[in-house]
């Protein structure tokens, strides 16, 4: 294959797209690369600084400039995808398009990439020709770093997955909006707080009267988060799930590319975390295992699982947002057989929703690129 040298950026502003710069940065992805850097409202302002040279901004719909490069990676939006991706495929470019975004992802043209967990799918799609790869839904691409073990061993007959979905999965405006919600909150229970004889329902009180009062700002989730959870992500199906929910099922059978469909299914729900998306699943094994057997093949499955022991405190010290933010560690835990049989088990897994969840593996997936 031709060397990659020639790479697009476009969405490299926003949260995804800087945390994406800041892993190449570190892992000094940008040696031996031309990039060009696009924008589709500062076009001709100076590139960022990223240790080599670029040149000034470049306008993201110019089709024929965007055309130049070998590869393409965009963390800008599926209206972006939508837009300007059938334009550059009409105008004859052949180069790979890596995007972070949902739009293309179950289109028979596109494969969903998760390097480690689908490396194998990767390489096969590269033989043959495929094009547009594209980055998986965040909580998917948590939950297969932490279990991927117990898919590779073919062990899992279904899987139900309940989530805890950061704020971050909502973007910026989304995390801001906590936060302030967090910050109304703490001055309206403030006085009651700072006077340690208050009745408790006193503060439970006007907390709820403030949760009610429909004065904190909730223009990004459409109720208050603070203070409470929301069960329901992203828009409606036909059967009841939601949209997230739906993505459990066929974005995992797509990245594992299953010859027989693998059930996932489950309730996805908003939580009051910044960046780390957690979910507590309940596995259906097809054979009764020990636990130190599975346990053994999910600390294999890849380097950044960090099995966290089932006890208190190294569960409360491991396998939180608070660990786990900022960090590629995936932390699994609180494993152990439920009651209903010896081939059920529960785990509980932590990852941070911008870094596996989005970033890394379009980072991977360009490394591949250049590697193959
Ligand atoms: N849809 C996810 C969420 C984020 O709302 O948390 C992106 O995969």
């Amino acid at each position: 294959m031709q060397q990659i040298e020639r790479v697009g950026f476009i969405g490299w502003r926003g949260m995804v797209g800087s945390v994406l710069l800041d892993r190449m940065r570190a892992e000094d992805d940008f040696t031996g690369l031309t990039p060009r850097f696009y924008s589709t409202s500062q076009v001709g302002l100076p590139a960022p600084d990223i240790g080599v040279d670029a040149p000034a901004l470049a306008d993201a719909f110019d089709i024929a400039d965007l055309a130049q490069n070998q590869a393409i990676v965009t963390c800008q939006g599926g209206a972006y995808t939508k837009a300007v991706l059938p334009k550059l495929r009409a105008a004859g470019w052949d180069g790979f398009w890596i995007d972070a975004a949902s739009a293309k992802r179950m289109d028979d043209d596109s494969i969903i990439i998760l390097d480690p967990v689908n490396r194998h799918v990767i390489d096969q799609a590269l033989q043959d020709g495929v094009r547009n790869y594209i980055g998986g839904n965040c909580t998917v691409s948590l939950m297969l770093m932490g279990l991927g073990g117990l898919f590779d061993a073919n062990l899992v007959e279904w899987m139900s997955t309940m989530t805890y979905q950061a704020a971050s999965g909502a973007g910026a405006k989304a995390m801001r909006e906590l936060v302030g919600q967090m910050r109304d909150l703490g001055q309206a229970g403030s006085a009651s707080l700072d006077n340690p004889a208050s009745a408790i329902l006193e503060l439970d009180r006007t907390i709820t009267q403030t949760l009610r009062s429909g004065e904190l700002d909730t223009a990004a989730f459409g109720a208050p988060l603070a203070a409470s959870v929301l069960p329901w992500i992203d828009s409606e199906m036909d059967d009841g799930a939601t949209r997230e929910e739906w993505k459990g099922h066929v974005e995992a059978n797509k990245i594992l590319r299953t010859t027989t469909e693998i059930p996932v299914d489950g309730l996805c729900v908003r939580v009051g975390a910044m960046r780390c998306h957690a979910q507590a699943v309940t596995i259906k094994l097809k054979k009764d295992l020990p636990l130190d057997e599975i346990e053994e093949l999910l600390r294999a499955a890849n380097p950044w699982v960090r099995f966290v022991p089932n006890d208190k405190a190294s569960t409360l010290a491991g396998l939180t947002p608070t660990a786990a933010s900022g960090t590629l560690d995936i932390p699994v835990g609180r494993l152990r057989k439920l009651r209903m049989g010896p081939d059920y088990i529960t785990a509980f897994t932590v990852g941070d929703q911008l870094l596996w969840g989005a970033a890394e593996p379009l980072r991977r997936m360009l490394r591949i690129l250049r590697e193959h």
